[in-house]
């Protein structure tokens, strides 16, 4: 696939990276400095360059969201309509200094950003997982026995996408049901989030917990 990421920080540049080595063609879009952008292409080989967001999204089978909340609506305008494409957000509704959701329990990030853009196809994926371990995922992803990563979308197209990208990166993809399921999957990411960085082994022991 043709994978535009927006917003190359933790998870977009890790992610990105690993669905370049997987073979799909990756634009990495959104940061800071056009050369981190750049650095990160570079070391992502051939399937991979940058961009800008819109250049990200231009053609894309699939995006991936992956700034802080409070990014995501200078991403959509920078990224345009995303009509008809796939988005995939990882990115959880947290407020400026990450001690809370800003989005919850009626509603979720996930919807609201459906609402934002309601001719993107929008699926929730990678969320739950702490980008330290996703290159020690990726690198046994050919073990019989993967970890598993949820997922929740009411978009057909958007659910096959999440499914295929999640398993290239090396886990086992669990449906977690349509997008609204998202009210229930952001608590549980904040709650694995906080695991992953309180104590020693926190993001390894983190993922574990994803089929509970
Ligand atoms: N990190 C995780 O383990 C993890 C796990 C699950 C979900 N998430 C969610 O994923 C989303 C992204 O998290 P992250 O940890 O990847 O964040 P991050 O490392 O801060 O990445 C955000 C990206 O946005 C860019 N950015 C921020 N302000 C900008 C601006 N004014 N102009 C241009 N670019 C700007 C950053 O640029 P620079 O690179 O130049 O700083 C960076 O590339 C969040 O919603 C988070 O809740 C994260």
């Amino acid at each position: 696939m043709r994978v535009g990421i927006l917003g190359s920080g933790l998870m977009g540049g890790k992610l990105g990276t690993l669905f370049a080595r997987a073979g799909h063609d990756v634009v990495f879009s959104y940061a800071r400095t056009k050369g981190k952008l750049a650095r990160l292409a570079r070391e992502a080989g051939p399937n991979a360059r940058a961009g800008s967001p819109a250049e990200a999204a231009e053609g894309a089978d699939a995006v991936l969201l992956a700034v802080h909340w409070s990014r995501v609506d200078d991403v959509l305008v920078q990224a345009g309509s995303l009509a008809g494409t796939v988005v995939v957000t990882c990115s959880l509704p947290m407020n400026a200094d990450d001690t809370d959701l800003v989005i919850a329990h009626r509603t979720s990030g996930a919807e609201a950003l459906a609402r934002k853009r309601p001719k993107a196809r929008v699926v929730s994926a990678f969320g739950t997982v702490p980008s330290e371990v996703l290159f020690g995922v990726y690198e046994r992803r050919r073990r019989k026995l993967r970890p598993s990563l949820l997922y929740c979308g009411d978009d057909k197209r958007a659910r096959n996408a999440a499914v295929r990208l999640i398993e290239d990166v090396g886990f086992d993809p669990v449906d977690a049901g349509p997008l609204r399921m998202a009210r229930n999957l952001e608590p549980f990411t904040l709650l694995i989030a906080q695991l992953a960085y309180e104590g020693k082994g926190g993001p390894e022991l983190a993922y574990r917990f994803e089929r509970l």
